[in-house]
């Protein structure tokens, strides 16, 4: 295992749209919720932080998804976001994208690596 990388679960754990794996991510010196989801095949993570207001965003625990699978919504006022990319595609998240982490897969399991800061 590479420095600084934290196996968060196994790669069939995430379906594609399906369920997100919640973790915990270091941020800012604190300890926030985390997410792993799969999308269009690909792993992407992301803090468990709405851009709207620091809420999280699962409806109920681990569904992030809107009802078509196509885009990750905030439960709390519908704030959409790309799944791929954590850009808000729409609703009171406005400019502001989540807060993306740098996630790897491999051997069949999920790393995160930390924040994707660029
Ligand atoms: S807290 Fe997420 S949309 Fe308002």
């Amino acid at each position: 295992m590479a420095d600084g990388e934290r196996l968060i679960c196994a790669s069939d754990a995430l379906l594609d749209s399906g369920r997100a794996v919640r973790f915990e991510v270091e941020y800012i010196g604190e300890k926030a919720p985390a997410f792993a989801v799969r999308f269009e095949g690909r792993v992407h993570g992301y803090l468990n932080r709405c851009g709207h207001l620091p809420m999280e965003l699962d409806w109920r625990e681990g569904e992030v998804f809107d009802s078509e699978g196509l885009a990750l919504i905030c439960s709390t006022h519908g704030a959409m976001y790309g799944a791929d990319s954590g850009r808000c595609l729409g609703g009171p998240c406005g400019s502001t994208p989540l807060v993306a982490l740098r996630m790897e897969e491999r051997d069949g399991k999920v790393y995160c690596k930390g924040i994707d800061d660029g």
